[in-house]
């Protein structure tokens, strides 16, 4: 079944790319505005998309993303246009109820983490604080925002990562124990999630191993 995305409407759009692209990341990001006011929100229009220099991607919509209004921006945006700035925390089983209370619609100035019961934690490199109960943060620095329609895709540039204590293997060797970090990722619909615990392992092969098992 094809669905011609010239013939259909944005909120169907929405729902078919968002039932599909799955499962992704959720980046927690949190913010300051000029006055320092902290504001917390998940975006899993997320990626990580270059290594040197660490640049992270994440796609944040106009208030009423997903229908047909595009009024104002939401406060993440309008926060990181002021410092360029931001914390992105990673979102474990443990902590998905708390992140559900931050994507709640509050007027700007309010503190969706005090709302969801949550601590910060200072950041080394920026003044935006992290979430101290996600197992991993990133400090970031906007790189770039790139207008798309009603979103903006906001580069940033890692400055930093806090990884929790207890899920380093080996700090020496930077080897994580990513399957203790419990990270969730977004699924389709309005409210489905998935875990990371059911994983598989598949090393890569070179050209020449496929082609031997191609010959048998
Ligand atoms: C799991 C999850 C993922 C979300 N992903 C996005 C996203 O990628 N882009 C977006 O604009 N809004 C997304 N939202 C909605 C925002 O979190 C929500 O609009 C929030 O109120 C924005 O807060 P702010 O105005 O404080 O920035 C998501 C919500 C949830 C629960």
């Amino acid at each position: 079944m094809i669905f011609d995305f010239e013939a259909l409407s944005k909120k169907d759009r929405y729902k078919l790319v968002v039932s599909t692209v799955v499962p992704r990341p959720i980046a927690w990001m949190v913010t300051q505005d000029a006055e320092g006011r902290i504001n917390a929100a998940p975006f899993s229009f997320f990626n990580v998309f270059s290594n040197d220099p660490v640049v992270v991607g994440i796609g944040v919509g106009a208030r009423g993303m997903g229908g047909e209004e595009e009024d104002d921006f939401k406060d993440t945006l309008a926060n990181i246009k002021a410092t360029g700035e931001f914390t992105l925390c990673l979102v474990s089983e443990e902590t998905a109820q708390a992140m559900n209370v931050t994507a709640a619609d509050y007027p700007p100035g309010v503190n969706e983490l005090e709302k969801a019961g949550l601590t910060t934690a200072p950041s080394a490199k920026v003044k935006v604080p992290r979430i101290a109960e996600s197992p991993v943060a990133l400090e970031c620095r906007l790189w770039q925002m790139i207008p798309i329609g009603g979103h903006n895709l906001v580069l940033g540039e890692v400055q930093a990562v806090h990884v929790r204590d207890d899920c380093m293997l080996d700090p020496a060797r930077l080897y994580v124990d990513t399957p203790k970090l419990g990270l969730v990722g977004r699924m389709h619909g309005a409210g489905w999630y998935a875990r990371t615990t059911d994983r598989f392992e598949m090393p890569r092969v070179t050209a020449e191993q496929v082609e031997a098992r191609r010959k048998g």
